[in-house]
């Protein structure tokens, strides 16, 4: 009775504030199309309701925004209009020429990369970059891009891979790189195992920083990532098996709207239940609601004692089932990495460490941590039995932390290796990485399927996985006439990790390339609700546009 009651009052509500928003120009506010469904509707039910009144209660209260309904974004794309605002954008920046570039080499470079997966057309360049100083430089410049309808792309490291960052706006697109001013870290709260930092700052840096003091960063991405970069996609790493990904690791964040409103998403607690999770909504959005200008960071306490252990196995099936295997058994380690033949080839080939002989067998690197010897050899002793029972015979352990480091490395140059190679034997050739996850159970059987297609293919190729996480990476080669042997190969593994009730990314964002994926594996319902989000945040669609999923019914790219 009362729940009746109270759903009839908040009815009369909304219909009050749907009456007011016609003298409003709530109309087309998101420049919804007017379904003519909801006029015949409203004609039908006659009453109180104007004709134009439900449809207008029809588009504004729906939960969710499917891509049909939406009318195109309008942009600024007057000539005059646009370099009036660039100026106003120059003038933020104080008419310094070192806060802001039009060169054509910068150009390029906040384009696109070599070893993204998607990549930007030739006309795909943004009109400017900006290099803002300050939070409040960033609130200006939105103020004056939202005001005139200018699309805005945050940058940070630049090694995103599925086209993350392209200018699909081309010329009349603004980029924002806080690399090259707001890279400070802040403030370490060591007592609270927190620091506050400027999204510029390179995660390695503040790494360094932090591994002075006894202390680590839980994520490692791709070398020259950024915080900003990492919140954006929330990204990962060897280490997010025990630390946790960027979901797990921010405690508060600073981020500008698109509207120019700042904001602070909590204050320094390392937990709350006040209000919404707008750390979950900001982290992994791939700049398309906010743009994070600082962020508070948890920190961990480096395990005092760790060891690296290596060990091969039969068959790339053999060592996913051993680290699943492990997790189920409830053993702790600090990181697990599988890293198949092919790539163990490549790593001997290269040179990338002490060791030029590895055994050319599918492997697992563990990292083994513990407050003292005995603590680690007697985990030690349970890796060894568990692998034992999936194949494994031998463990190597670094002998020392030059060692120990030299493998993490080349483990983390896994993809410049492989790259480096395939230009060795044929100059045209072009990479595709690209990252699936699937529940531990699974892993074993998504990745040796994919082993095989891989090995069939033809195609130069390496598997990695972050196996902790039952988390995996393809590394394809391939010249400009193998490329739909590639997509076939991505399109496969993709749906292969659905099937198995996992995720067409783990790690690296959707971006543009993994746009369709995302549909496949959530339906349009859940998509639909974030262009809701999308649209109440940045009702304009300036920030970032076109990635994660289509805002636009005219964008036809698959
Ligand atoms: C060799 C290599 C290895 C990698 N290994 C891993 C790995 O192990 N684990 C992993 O998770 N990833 C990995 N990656 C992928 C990549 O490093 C991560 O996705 C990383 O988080 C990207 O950070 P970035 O600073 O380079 O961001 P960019 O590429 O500059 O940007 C990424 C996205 O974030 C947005 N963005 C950037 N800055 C901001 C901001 N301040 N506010 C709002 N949005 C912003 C951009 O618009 C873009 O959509 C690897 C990449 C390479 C090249
Ligand atoms: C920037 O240059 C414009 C002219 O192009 C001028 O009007 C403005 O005052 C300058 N602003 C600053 C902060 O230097
Ligand atoms: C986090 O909260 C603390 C306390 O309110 C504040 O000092 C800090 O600036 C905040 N950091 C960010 C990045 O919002
Ligand atoms: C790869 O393919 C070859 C034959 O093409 C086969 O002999 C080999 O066993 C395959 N390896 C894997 C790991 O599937």
């Amino acid at each position: 009775m009362l729940k009746q009651s109270v759903r009839i009052f908040s009815r009369n509500l909304k219909s009050q504030s749907f009456s007011r928003g016609l003298q409003a120009p709530i109309p087309g506010k998101f420049g919804y199309k007017r379904p003519i469904a909801g006029l015949v509707l409203g004609a039908a039910i006659g009453g109180s309701l104007a004709l134009s009144d439900w449809s207008i209660y029809n588009d504004q209260f729906s939960s969710t925004t499917p891509l049909q309904e939406l009318q195109p974004p309008q942009y600024c794309q007057d000539e005059v209009e646009f370099s009036e605002a660039v100026e106003k954008l120059k003038a933020v920046l104080n008419n310094d020429t070192a806060s802001f570039s039009v060169s054509k080499e910068s150009l390029d470079s906040h384009s696109d990369t070599y070893f993204n997966s998607h990549h930007a057309t030739p006309e795909q360049r943004p009109g400017i970059i900006l290099y803002p100083h300050t939070t409040q430089d960033v609130s200006e410049i939105l103020k004056i891009c939202h005001e005139h309808a200018i699309p805005v792309v945050p940058f940070s490291g630049g090694t995103s891979l599925e086209g993350h960052f392209v200018p699909t706006r081309s010329k009349w697109t603004v980029v924002l790189d806080l690399s090259m001013n707001m890279n400070k870290i802040l403030k370490l709260n060591d007592l609270d195992l927190d620091v506050e930092v400027q999204a510029g700052v390179p995660w390695e840096d503040l790494n360094d920083y932090l591994g002075e003091k006894g202390l680590l960063f839980g994520c490692d991405p791709g070398p020259g990532a950024q915080i900003g970069g990492c919140i954006a996609n929330s990204c990962s790493g060897t280490n997010a098996y025990r630390y946790g990904t960027m979901k797990e690791n921010v405690v508060n964040i600073t981020a500008v709207l698109a509207d120019g409103t700042v904001i602070k998403t909590k204050r320094r607690p390392r937990k709350s239940s006040a209000g919404y999770n707008l750390n979950g909504l900001l982290i992994g959005s791939e700049g398309t609601l906010a743009v994070v200008t600082e962020a508070t960071i948890k920190c961990h306490v480096k395990p005092i004692k760790e060891t690296v252990a290596v060990g091969s196995f039969p068959t790339v099936g053999d060592a996913a089932a051993c680290t699943s295997r492990l997790i189920q058994e409830g053993i702790q380690l600090n990181a697990m990495e599988l890293l198949d033949d092919n790539m163990m080839k490549v790593i001997n080939r290269a040179g990338a460490t002490y060791k030029t002989d590895w055994i050319e067998k599918p492997t697992l690197f563990f990292k083994i941590g513990g407050r003292n010897d005995n603590i680690i050899s007697e985990v030690v002793g349970e890796v060894n039995r568990v692998a034992k029972m999936h194949g494994c015979h031998k463990f190597e352990f670094a002998t020392n932390s030059d060692e120990k480091l030299e493998l993490w490395e080349a483990r983390k140059a896994a993809l410049w290796s492989v790259i480096n190679e395939g230009k060795a034997k044929d100059a045209s050739m072009n990479v595709w990485t690209t990252d699936v996850a699937v529940p531990l159970s699974r892993f074993s059987e998504v990745i040796e399927a994919t082993k095989e297609e891989m090995n069939t293919s033809g195609l130069g190729n390496a598997i990695v996985g972050h196996a902790g996480d039952g988390n995996f990476h393809a590394l394809i080669l391939y010249n400009n006439q193998q490329r739909s042997k590639a997509t076939e190969i991505v399109d496969n593994m993709v749906k292969r990790a659905i099937a198995a009730d996992g995720t067409c990314t783990g790690e690296h964002g959707v971006g543009i390339g993994k746009r369709t994926f995302l549909l496949e594996e959530l339906g349009d319902g859940p998509v639909d609700l974030m262009r809701s989000l999308k649209l109440a945040m940045d009702p304009k669609r300036i920030l970032n546009p076109d990635k994660v999923f289509k805002i636009d019914p005219n964008d036809h790219e698959e």
